[in-house]
C-alpha cells in the first residue's frame, strides 16, 4: 500500500510542536507553567452571545444542517460591520461568505484557486496557514518580507520579475501574526495599485481587526477604491469576541474569489451549527462595549508586560496591535537561537513562549509572546525571566 502521500510529504515537522510537547510534559509533572506561547484568548464571549447560543440551541428545529455559506442574517451582520467600521459597502449575497474560522476560509480558498506548481507570495515570518494552505494545495511559496518598508516593495517587484510561473496570489496580514506590525491606508492604496497592475490576487488576513492600541484603528484593504477588483479579506470573531473555539470567521470582497470559496465549501461542509451562527449575529449586531473592554484588557497587559520584562533586563518593543509581542532575543543570548531560548525559558523560568523560527526562517532571532495571561501572571513571568537572565549573566542594564 502506498503510504507516501503527496500532500503529507509536503508538510515539514511542526516546529512549535516540540516546545508544546515540553510544556505538556512540564505540566504533567505538576509544574506551574505561565503559558504565553499560544494565541488562545483566555476570556469568554459576552454573556448575551452565550445566552443567544443557548436560546437557539433549545429550539427543536435548530439542529439540522445549516447553510455552508452562512445564514443570510449573519452575512448581513458582517456587511453591516464593514459599513460601520470601515465605511465599506458589501453585498451580503455576493460579497460575503461565513467560514469555519478564518483559518478554514484561507485553507479552502487556497484549495479553490491553486493549481499544483503555482507560485504564491507569502510573508516570512507568517502565521502557518498563509503558507501551508497553499503548500497543501500543491503550490510553491516565494517568501516576501513581513515588514512593510521599501524592502517589501522591492521584494514584490523582484518576485514578479523573476519568478516562473508568475505569482498568482499575494497574502498580506496586518496586524501581523507573529510580528504585530501594522500598516496604514496608504500602504493598501499602493498595494491595490500594484496588484491591479500585475493582475495578482491579494488575500488580506485581518484577524486582529479590533486589537489595536494607541488610538490607531487598523484599516481594511477594502477601504481602497477598486480593491474589490483584486482583494478578498478574512476576519474572525475568535479574538474580537473571545470566540476562538466557536469557529466563526468571514471572507468578504471580490465576487469571483467569494464564489470560488463558496463553491469549494459547498462540497466540503454544511456550515457552522445554526445556534453558533445566530449567536455570532448577536455578537456583531449587539452592544459593542465588550470589544472596547477586550481591547483595553490587552492594552493594559501589553503595557504591564513590556514594563515588567524591560525591568527584568529584556527590552521588547511595544506591539501597536494584535495580542502578541515580537521579542528579539536578549542580545547576549542571541547565538542560542529562538528554539533553544524558548526551551530554556520553559525549563528555567516556567514561561512558555513560541520560538520565532516556527513562523519561518526569517523569524529566527525572535520569540512570540502572547498576552494571554492576566497582569499578575505576566508580572510573575517577568520575575521568573529575570532570575533566568541573571543566571545567564544578563543583568537588567546589560541585556
Ligand atoms: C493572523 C491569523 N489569522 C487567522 C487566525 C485563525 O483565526 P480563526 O480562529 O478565525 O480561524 C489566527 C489565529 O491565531 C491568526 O493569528
Amino acid at each position: 500500500m502506498d503510504t507516501d502521500f503527496y500532500r503529507i510529504k509536503r508538510l515539514p515537522p511542526y516546529v512549535i510542536a516540540e516546545v508544546n510537547a515540553m510544556r505538556a510534559a512540564a505540566r504533567a509533572e505538576g509544574r506551574d507553567i505561565i503559558d504565553l506561547g499560544m494565541g488562545n484568548p483566555d476570556q469568554p464571549p459576552p454573556q448575551h452571545v452565550i445566552d443567544k447560543l443557548c436560546e437557539v440551541a433549545a429550539k427543536p428545529d435548530a439542529h439540522g444542517y445549516s447553510q455552508s455559506k452562512g445564514i443570510p442574517g449573519l452575512r448581513k451582520a458582517q456587511a453591516n460591520y464593514y459599513a460601520r467600521r470601515f465605511g465599506v459597502d458589501l453585498d451580503p449575497e455576493r460579497e460575503v461568505v461565513v467560514t469555519l474560522g478564518s483559518k478554514e476560509g484561507l485553507a479552502s480558498l487556497a484549495s479553490a484557486i491553486t493549481a499544483p506548481g503555482d507560485t504564491i507570495l507569502a510573508p516570512n515570518p507568517s502565521y502557518p496557514i498563509h503558507t501551508f494552505g497553499f503548500i497543501i494545495a500543491g503550490a510553491s511559496i516565494r517568501s516576501v518580507p513581513t515588514t512593510p518598508d521599501e524592502n517589501y516593495w522591492r521584494a514584490l517587484d523582484n518576485a514578479v520579475a523573476f519568478t516562473v510561473p508568475r505569482p498568482t496570489v499575494l497574502v498580506v496580514n496586518f496586524p501581523s501574526n507573529p510580528t504585530a506590525e501594522t500598516v496604514d491606508l496608504a500602504f493598501y492604496e499602493r498595494l491595490v495599485d500594484w496588484a491591479r497592475f500585475h493582475k495578482i490576487w491579494v488575500l488580506s488576513d485581518l484577524a486582529y481587526s479590533e486589537l489595536y492600541y494607541d488610538g490607531k484603528p487598523t484599516p481594511s484593504i477594502l477601504q481602497v477604491p477598486g480593491a474589490k477588483e483584486v482583494a478578498i479579506e478574512f476576519t474572525s470573531l475568535s479574538k474580537t469576541y473571545g470566540m476562538a473555539g466557536w469557529r466563526i470567521g468571514f471572507a468578504v470582497g471580490n465576487t469571483t474569489l467569494i464564489a470560488a470559496l463558496t463553491r469549494v465549501k459547498s462540497y466540503i461542509d454544511y456550515g457552522a451549527f445554526t445556534p453558533i451562527q445566530a449567536a455570532a449575529c448577536a455578537a456583531l449586531n449587539g452592544p459593542q462595549d465588550c470589544v472596547e473592554q477586550t481591547r483595553q484588557m490587552y492594552h493594559r497587559r501589553r503595557d504591564v508586560m513590556i514594563d515588567a520584562f524591560g525591568r527584568a533586563g529584556w527590552d521588547i518593543p511595544a506591539p501597536p496591535a494584535s495580542m502578541f509581542a515580537w521579542a528579539p532575543l536578549p542580545p547576549a543570548l542571541k547565538e542560542m537561537g529562538s528554539m533553544e531560548f524558548a526551551k530554556q525559558l520553559l525549563t528555567h523560568a516556567q514561561v512558555a513562549v513560541a520560538p520565532g523560527v516556527g513562523y519561518g526562517e526569517d523569524g529566527e532571532g525572535y520569540v512570540r509572546i502572547g498576552l494571554v495571561e492576566n497582569e499578575q501572571r505576566l508580572r510573575q513571568a517577568a520575575r521568573n525571566v529575570k532570575r533566568y537572565l541573571q543566571s545567564m549573566g544578563v543583568n537588567a542594564s546589560a541585556a
